[in-house]
């Protein structure tokens, strides 16, 4: 465990405008793309997180050209499949589940065996859910019996395109198949269970050939293969994930307002504003417009005395995935019983987020009532907490400290919260935006 926090005194009332820093999933995706094209791309904000250093370093080690300065990243690409490395490689993802999954999807005609590692929570996640559609490619895989890593993929010059079924709502596999498609001759065609749609949209962008067709719960994606694409540059947004923290601190803060500007909105993104709104929250978005197809907003929250529980829609579980440990806490301060269903996918995870999410609550003394895949959180709109809480966070899991922090400044009691590294992976500046709110927490 790494040096712990110890949080003892609720945040004070506070109005202020703030700045979050780049968005992960856009960051690592537009790192792996930059090293498919042709030419210099150039990025602006990208988020500067161990997470998308690790995209950086796996890209680097696969013979891309990347020059990481103070304001902005460039990232030299030959073209697709151009990655120039030597045998015995070993890519290491560190914590990262979307880079793991998804730059194998641009390794299925890798010449050479490539070994991919991650730190310990990463090694915990399965990856048969890319390796299987993968392997339909062509790719050959050689794992353990869990599928977990380490793993090798050894590719093929004899690539094929396939019909694929996502199932689960997860862009990391529907990305991981449309990575390998961009580099595969012929059209792969791909059913989706909705998801993140920013690879789509990149793709459009990028005017790759790309057909999606968006029917009431999937998508119906297209996409042709082996077209060379021109480096391009980006300004990326910041994160609604990262935001949500400060969303909610708000939320449940006494008299508080909060701007966060210029944020990512995708609308496959902010169940969170939906969710919240439903449970009596008054989220505005202002100053809405497109930016590469991307829609972007300033978000503006204010506190609110009364919230009510909510039988939470599964159609929202996705486009909130990373964002219900932190609804949990509204959940735990509304009035009533809220519910939250068909969620399996949370325990897979950084770390098992819905166990870990329901045994929080338990300790601040909020009633769950928990199965694999729902949980009941029993509301009490009066929370005060006076005891000492200790969070030890096994898998070293950003949100999971976040949430914790969150839950500290908002309802009282004293805390100690490990494994304060964990937000390098995700949001390095959390913590100085919370001081800068006025929060107080001892390092
Ligand atoms: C991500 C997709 C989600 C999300 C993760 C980032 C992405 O995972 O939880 O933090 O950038 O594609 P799944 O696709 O596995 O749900």
């Amino acid at each position: 465990m790494t040096k712990p926090v110890f949080i003892d005194e609720k945040i004070k009332n506070f109005k202020k405008k703030i700045t979050i820093s780049g968005d992960k999933s856009l960051s690592i995706r537009w790192a792996l793309l930059a090293s498919q094209a042709t030419g210099t791309s150039k990025a602006h904000n990208l988020l500067v997180s161990e997470d998308v250093l690790s995209t950086l370093s796996c890209l680097k080690k696969l013979g891309t050209k990347i020059s990481l300065k103070k304001n902005y990243c460039e990232i030299t690409g030959f073209g697709l499949n151009n990655f120039n490395f030597k045998k015995n490689l070993i890519l290491n993802a560190g914590n990262s589940g979307t880079l793991g999954r998804l730059i194998l999807g641009l390794l299925v005609h890798s010449p050479h065996k490539v070994k991919l590692i991650g730190d310990k929570s990463l090694s915990k996640r399965d990856f048969s859910r890319v390796v299987n559609p993968l392997k339909n490619f062509g790719a050959n895989f050689y794992q353990n019996k869990k599928s977990s890593l380490p793993l090798y993929i050894q590719g093929t010059k004899y690539v094929r395109p396939i019909r694929y079924y996502e199932n689960r709502g997860s862009a990391q596999c529907k990305s991981s198949v449309m990575f390998a498609a961009l580099n595969t001759p012929g059209k792969t065609f791909i059913k989706a269970k909705k998801s993140r749609d920013h690879t789509e949209i990149l793709f459009k962008h990028l005017k790759i050939p790309i057909k999606v067709k968006k029917k009431k719960n999937f998508d119906l994606i297209e996409v042709e293969g082996k077209q060379n694409f021109r480096a391009f540059d980006y300004k990326i947004p910041a994160d609604i994930s990262s935001s949500a923290f400060f969303i909610v601190i708000t939320l449940l803060s006494k008299a508080s307002r909060l701007t966060i500007k210029n944020v990512n909105l995708n609308p496959s993104r902010i169940g969170i504003i939906t969710i919240l709104n439903k449970m009596g929250a008054r989220i505005i978005l202002k100053n809405k417009k497109i930016y590469k197809g991307e829609k972007i907003a300033d978000i503006y929250v204010k506190s609110v005395k009364f919230l009510k529980a909510i039988n939470c829609p599964s159609n929202l579980n996705a486009s909130a995935i990373d964002e219900f440990l932190i609804i949990f806490l509204v959940a735990a301060r509304a009035k009533g019983v809220s519910y939250f269903k068909n969620l399996s996918e949370l325990n897979q995870k950084e770390s098992p987020r819905l166990k870990l999410g329901s045994k929080i609550l338990n300790m601040m003394g909020i009633k769950t009532i928990l199965t694999n895949h729902s949980i009941k959180i029993f509301g009490q709109s009066n929370i005060k907490l006076k005891k000492n809480i200790e969070i030890k966070n096994y898998l070293k899991d950003h949100r999971v400290f976040m949430m914790s922090s969150i839950a500290a400044l908002s309802f009282g009691g004293k805390w100690k919260i490990h494994d304060q590294d964990s937000i390098q992976t995700s949001f390095p500046s959390f913590l100085k935006i919370i001081k800068k709110l006025g929060g107080k927490i001892k390092q």
